[in-house]
């Protein structure tokens, strides 16, 4: 097996907040290898866009982050911020949903493309220049005719597409790609994820893609991973995820997905939860359709069933659990809701 691009151990990220931390990742663990894409789905507020942008250390002011994010031999985590500036373009990409940099209104498109190329890679020549940056911006829908426009010149999508070709005309070896398709059509979806698609035939990019559509993830994901309130619940290669989910969450998740073409939209029951008091044991047991005993009282063992890693008591030897532990979980609320 090749080497990991990227090694993440026990990822932590809290953020400030009056009530005390927000523990928006909490002990996240996961690989990926040259070439691979890795999904990462779950509802929205459990950590996802918080881990990307952890991973690549680009929080917010007060943000706290602990673990290991491995680079090349290094740790991300400890690194400097000056060592980790120097990383990003020509190793670490973004493509965020609201890009951090904006495209320089008073420079042509070709000029924005220059710069960035000759910031990166000084060697290259004027003809390079023009002719990687073509391809990409080709790839990304833009004609070659349009190289030398200005950004007023282009609609609001077809800016937000040279935003990611100038991201990806440096070639990094690793991109993490924020739900860089919601806000776009259709058309220019596809688009996206075939030159993404791409690049890592070409240039062996991996990429953390970060979405909410399932079927985008079995579309252009080797693996994924589902998150629930900060942790990853479930990982492994999205075939077997999807033919064969482990956790009631990823269970219930691809459900409120498949139904909206078949039987109308299911809906997991309850919202995830606040991250700064989180529910003891597993934090999906007040949701979980298959909650046991042990579930409230125990924080869940990682166990492999399979190519996958799941986080839950279902799984796994009877030894680890508590006598009785696996009997079914009787909820007191149900009892009150009977009333009526
Ligand atoms: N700057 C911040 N300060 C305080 N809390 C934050 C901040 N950014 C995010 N959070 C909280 O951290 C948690 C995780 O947020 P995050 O944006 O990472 O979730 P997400 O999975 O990307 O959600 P979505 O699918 O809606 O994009 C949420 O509870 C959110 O309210
Ligand atoms: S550990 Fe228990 S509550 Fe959590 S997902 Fe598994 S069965 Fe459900
Ligand atoms: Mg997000």
């Amino acid at each position: 097996m090749t080497e990991p691009v990227i090694s993440v151990r026990d990822l932590r990220v809290w953020y400030g907040s009056e009530r005390g931390p927000v523990r928006a990742v909490d002990g996240v663990t996961f690989d990926l290898r040259p070439g691979e894409t890795l999904g990462l789905v779950g509802e929205s507020g459990c950590g996802k866009s918080t881990l990307g942008r952890g991973v690549l250390g680009l929080l917010p002011r007060g943000a706290k982050l602990a673990g290991e994010v491995n680079y090349e031999g290094r740790n991300l985590v400890t690194a400097s911020p000056k060592a980790i500036q120097r990383l990003r373009g020509p190793d670490l990409g973004l493509i965020f949903q609201e890009p951090l940099t904006r495209l320089n209104p008073l420079l042509r498109i070709s000029d924005q493309f220059e710069e960035t190329l000759r910031t990166h890679e000084p060697g290259l020549s004027k003809q390079d220049i023009r002719h990687r940056s073509i391809e990409v911006l080709r790839a990304m829908g833009i004609p070659p005719t349009r190289y030398r426009a200005y950004p007023h010149e282009f609609s609001g999508g077809m800016r937000q597409r040279i935003m990611i070709a100038l991201a990806l005309v440096l070639r990094p070896s690793f991109v993490v790609a924020d739900e860089p398709t919601t806000a776009l059509d259709v058309l220019v979806e596809a688009q996206i994820i075939g030159i993404l698609g791409d690049l890592r035939r070409n240039f062996d990019t991996s990429l953390l893609f970060i979405t909410h559509n399932l079927g985008i993830v079995a579309e252009a994901c080797d693996r994924v991973a589902v998150m629930y309130a900060g942790r990853i619940v479930e990982q492994g290669p999205v075939t077997e995820v999807f033919a064969r989910p482990q956790h009631p969450y990823t269970r219930e998740l691809l459900r409120s997905t498949i139904s909206l073409s078949t039987t109308g939209l299911h809906y997991i029951p309850g919202a995830p939860p606040d991250l700064i008091e989180p529910p003891s044991g597993c934090r999906f047991h007040p949701r979980c359709p298959s909650a046991m005993r042990v579930c409230p009282e125990q924080f869940p063992e990682q166990v492999e069933v399979g190519p996958q890693r799941v986080e839950c008591w279902l799984h796994g030897p009877d030894e680890l659990v508590p006598e009785g532990g696996r009997e079914p979980l009787v909820r007191e609320e149900i009892t009150v809701a009977d009333e009526a």
